[in-house]
């Protein structure tokens, strides 16, 4: 019995002694989570018979405002592979909406799930919610959750304009998404 005891000490004081080493690295990813990096591209279509965002209400000033502050705009925005709208593989759809928050800038809330229906994602999704300022290069939001293959997802996504259409407002979008889940 003392025996043992006294090995299981010893045990214990060569595991106290070890734990520092593993402690060295708290930023260390814990066992069976992943950092997931997706690109795509994200495609507001304003224009033709098929819009992919419409309108759905605006405050009676967004019509004077500079920033169109008060509109609030539903997506069903396709993503894609490549840059190409209808030449690229279809990955899913972006659903939620987007409102104009900024006064005095052109600044966006989105609240955004993008619904995976095709590739090695598909079934999942991925909720993003945050600020896009949209004349800045590169915006960037927060993941805030997910489904499937991203349960208990967080991180944050980067967008940056690939195309703007003045004239008709179409829109395409490079979105890199890490993801920790
Ligand atoms: C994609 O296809 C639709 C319908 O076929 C068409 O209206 C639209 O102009 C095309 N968009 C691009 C960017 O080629
Ligand atoms: C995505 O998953 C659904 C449901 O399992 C399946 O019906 C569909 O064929 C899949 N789509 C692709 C493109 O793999």
């Amino acid at each position: 019995m003392a025996a043992t005891a006294a090995l299981l000490m010893a045990l214990l004081a060569l595991a106290a002694a070890a734990t520092p080493a593993t402690q060295a690295t708290p930023s260390a990813t814990p066992p069976g989570e992943k950092t997931t990096h997706i690109k795509l591209y994200w495609h507001d279509v304003v224009s033709g018979p098929n819009p992919t965002v419409v309108q759905v209400a605006r405050a009676a000033t967004t019509s004077s405002s500079k920033t169109g502050f008060g509109a609030v705009m539903v997506i069903d925005d396709p993503l894609t592979e490549g840059p190409g709208l209808n030449s690229s593989t279809l990955l899913g759809r972006a659903q939620g909406t987007y409102m104009s928050a900024g006064k005095d800038d052109v600044s966006l809330l989105m609240n955004m799930n993008f619904v995976f229906t095709a590739g090695r994602y598909n079934g999942s999704t991925v909720a993003i919610m945050g600020r896009n300022a949209v004349s800045s290069a590169v915006r960037e939001m927060p993941v805030v959750g997910g489904t499937g293959v991203f349960r208990w997802a967080r991180g944050y996504a980067q967008a940056r304009t690939h195309t703007l259409d003045l004239k008709t407002g179409d829109a395409t979008v490079e979105y890199n998404v890490f993801i920790k889940h």
